[in-house]
């Protein structure tokens, strides 16, 4: 969508995976879906170097509204919960350098329950995320049907277009068609939308990310390269820094669901400072598989790429031997920055065999850049393992 917005995967935080339809503020006030989740998520984000990283969304997931529309049809956040309104929350987002997303459902309701946006809806609801201040609008899809989807979506775009307001549109719509040709038409999609979700919700399990990492490398050809394809939430667990690495050669939004009061993030600071290198460019990728060991590549700008090698092994370190030739790298010499270990390998010519020890249900990723076209800062030879 041409709206000058998120031309790198959008980043932020949603309340979904995390918190889900948790509305139960008076036994568990800290947790439920209310203004002070999202402000005390704004905050973490704010002040403990996240929105820096390129963390700059905050995003309401579904349950935020009143079981009904006000006497003129319009949407409303429950009064209990969300006593200070959007548009309140939006400046106190606002004021800090943030920006809030928030949620709808093409259809009669959305999959939580709460009103959803029926085609006749759709200007009145864009008009209202626009007055309160809203900048990013997740569109589910529950409860509609095919047709409805059709007419929805692109309808969705043009109304926020209208608004004037620049809002950033993702649209479940491929999620609920299948996500396959040719059910699902991705020129269109690039059209109309910033980013699309596919296949099933993440669930805060390994399995799960393997589920979805799976899926989006195996109908890679027909996912749009080029576009933000929305594999859901990085949930940040034991194997966080595989998800990462996954996610990020994707070029998948970093859109956070986990608790980020009581996270230590230090693991992730230098790697996402590298990820927008990692989102830039987007074409193939490409996967060997031996001995449950994966690799994906990504070609990146200035003749750099990235590569993850990842372990599907449940046993113990493996010790994977190959060279940059046998992964389809032209001669040269080139380097090595590992992403995790901040430290870099010089030095490599495309036939050097190299060794990369990686750990059962973990990731070695490099930067890999030609030589001569760059110098990295803090140059050391050393030994892979
Ligand atoms: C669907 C979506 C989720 C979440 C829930 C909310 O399952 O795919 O991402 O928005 O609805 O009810």
């Amino acid at each position: 969508l041409d709206n000058g917005l998120m031309r790198t995967p959008p980043m932020g935080w949603m309340s979904w995976e995390r918190f889900h339809c948790n509305i139960d503020c008076e036994n568990d006030p800290k947790n439920c879906i209310s203004e002070n989740l999202f402000r005390g998520m704004a905050d973490r984000l704010a002040e403990d170097g996240w929105k820096e990283m390129g963390y700059d969304h905050v995003m309401i997931d579904d349950c935020w509204s009143s079981m009904l529309r006000d006497k003129d049809g319009r949407l409303q956040p429950d009064p209990q919960r969300f006593p200070g309104g959007i548009a309140k929350l939006a400046r106190y987002l606002h004021n800090r350098g943030l920006k809030l997303g928030i949620y709808g459902d093409l259809g009669t309701h959305t999959c939580g329950g709460y009103p959803g946006t029926t085609l006749d809806k759709i200007e009145t609801d864009a008009q209202m995320f626009a007055s309160w201040g809203v900048d990013f609008l997740k569109l589910d899809g529950c409860y509609s049907n095919e047709e409805e989807q059709q007419k929805g979506y692109p309808l969705m775009s043009k109304a926020l277009n209208a608004t004037g307001r620049p809002i950033g549109y993702s649209c479940s719509w491929p999620a609920y068609r299948g996500g396959l040709l040719p059910s699902v038409n991705y020129t269109l999609l690039g059209e109309i939308c910033n980013l699309w979700r596919n296949y099933d919700d993440i669930q805060d399990s390994w399995d799960s990310v393997q589920e979805i990492t799976d899926w989006f490398f195996d109908n890679q050809e027909i996912l749009q390269p080029g576009r933000w394809n929305d594999p859901d939430m990085p949930v940040y667990m034991d194997q966080s820094r595989s998800q990462m690495a996954l996610w990020a050669i994707m070029a998948a939004p970093l859109i956070m669901s986990n608790n980020l009061r009581t996270l230590n993030h230090g693991l992730y600071t230098k790697f996402t400072v590298y990820s927008p290198f990692l989102c830039l460019y987007v074409t193939l990728f490409f996967l060997q598989k031996r001995s449950h060991i994966e690799v994906y590549w990504r070609p990146l700008s200035q003749s750099a790429s990235a590569l993850v090698f990842l372990s599907r092994r449940q046993d113990m370190p493996y010790h994977y031997h190959t060279s940059l030739a046998k992964l389809n790298y032209t001669a040269g010499s080139y380097k090595a920055y590992d992403v995790f270990t901040g430290k870099t390998l010089s030095g490599l010519s495309a036939t050097t065999e190299f060794t990369v020890s990686i750990d059962p249900s973990g990731v070695v990723m490099w930067y890999v850049y030609p030589r001569m076209h760059y110098e990295h800062p803090q140059d050391d030879v050393y030994k892979v393992w």
